[in-house]
């Protein structure tokens, strides 16, 4: 048992209280993004309505409100991650963070033929950006279970990897990776490693500085944060080293016609006005998380993966994708003879949320030979009546899908 109180915690989370058609909400698309709590809701209120102004430009009331509540922000994410607060760049979310190390770090260091070496349950965000960077990507296998096939990692690191860039945990199967390993495998052969964390930051245990990880990206906004924010924590002296990836205000120390020198860190790759409202959300998100307590939300959500699983597999037709030892709750569900739209559709008559299609893994719906998936993801707030909603719902549509 754990010492979460649900119905309190769910109590925070206004949204919840909508219904569809009628019926009771289970929101269980997560994964997607997660629903926000009062205390982000009320940061967000309060930002706009007490505090809004620019940040870093001007010495009137609200701007040193602005400046104070958005680098206090700061603050809070880097006691959250344990990381020096200069290490941490503030940006739109996960997909920009990558998009970042690929052209400032990578691209520059490139040679032709130079690999990537990804894993085969990657986010496209964790695909494309190495691609449009020049690098040639090459993925690790997954096996049949989802979880990932670590001599078959190991054995891909050569001499032309130029980098490890690894998923902490599916977006479809919820599968934890071992990053550790994979980090001090890749330093050994001198190889930087980045963590996609978009999935894990609210559902499984980050430790940057014990993993000794050179890149993390992360959103605010699957971690009951706002969305269009995200943070990328480097190593400083990586990030001294890169070039700044986008120019504009913020991010200069002197301009003149002849050339630019550049700001220090984190403000050297922050260009422009930022989301000021989105930084203190996040910082809002992470105080609210750790008040819950992490340890608490954690065992919560085992506890639901545990009986979800053996809720669904009384579900006749019905696969779950991703059965990985120690894994996140994400259930990836196939019904033999329905398309997954179909499902999600007649799922959302029952008041079901869940996302359905390839989830922006492509190449792990290749691996698993299905187009498709409805996938339904927890959060904090999801209980045992949302799956056994969910239950209800998948036996309803089987019935009216597979006559
Ligand atoms: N990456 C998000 C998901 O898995 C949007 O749904």
């Amino acid at each position: 048992m754990n010492h979460l109180d649900l119905a309190a915690i769910r109590a925070q989370f206004p949204i919840l209280s909508e219904t569809v058609r009628g019926k009771r909400l289970a929101y269980l698309d997560n994964a997607a993004t997660t629903q926000k709590p009062e205390a982000v809701l009320q940061a967000l209120d309060r930002y706009y309505r007490h505090q809004n102004a620019n940040v870093h430009r001007a010495v009137h009331m609200l701007a040193e409100r602005a400046t104070q509540a958005y680098e206090g922000a700061r603050d809070d994410i880097a006691r959250f991650l344990a990381v020096e607060r200069e290490s941490v760049i503030f940006t739109r979310g996960t997909t920009e963070g990558i998009n970042l190390v690929a052209r400032s770090y990578l691209q520059p260091r490139l040679q032709p033929g130079d690999e990537v070496l990804l894993t085969g349950m990657e986010h496209h965000s964790n695909i494309v950006p190495w691609q449009l960077a020049g690098a040639k990507t090459v993925a690790a296998p997954v096996n049949d279970d989802g979880s990932l096939d670590l001599d078959g990692l190991l054995a891909r690191l050569n001499d032309r990897t130029r980098m490890v860039a690894l998923t902490h945990v599916s977006n479809t199967l919820g599968t934890v990776l071992p990053v550790g390993e994979v980090i001090a495998a890749a330093h050994a052969r001198n190889i930087p490693v980045l963590v996609d964390g978009a999935q894990s930051l609210a559902h499984a245990d980050v430790d940057l500085k014990g993993w000794d990880v050179d890149f993390f990206v992360t959103s605010a906004h699957k971690a009951y944060g706002p969305t269009g924010f995200g943070v990328l924590y480097g190593k400083t002296a990586l990030l001294d080293a890169m070039p700044p990836w986008h120019g504009g205000g913020d991010m200069i120390e002197t301009v003149t016609f002849e050339g630019s020198t550049w700001n220090t860190l984190p403000y050297k790759f922050e260009a422009g006005t930022p989301d000021i409202a989105g930084a203190i959300g996040f910082g809002a998100a992470l105080r609210w998380l750790s008040d819950v307590g992490l340890e608490a939300m954690h065992a919560h959500e085992a506890d639901l993966n545990q009986y979800g699983h053996a809720q669904l597999a009384e579900v006749p037709g019905l696969r779950i994708l991703g059965a990985a030892p120690g894994k996140s709750a994400i259930f990836s569900m196939v019904m033999d003879g329905t398309h997954p739209h179909d499902l999600g559709a007649l799922l959302n008559e029952a008041g079901v949320a869940v996302r359905t299609g390839h989830h922006c893994t492509m190449p792990l719906m290749k691996r698993f030979n299905v187009p498709a998936t409805a996938r339904a993801s927890l959060a904090v707030y999801s209980g045992r009546d949302d799956i056994d909603q969910l239950v209800d719902a998948l036996k309803t549509a089987r019935r009216l899908l597979v006559a």
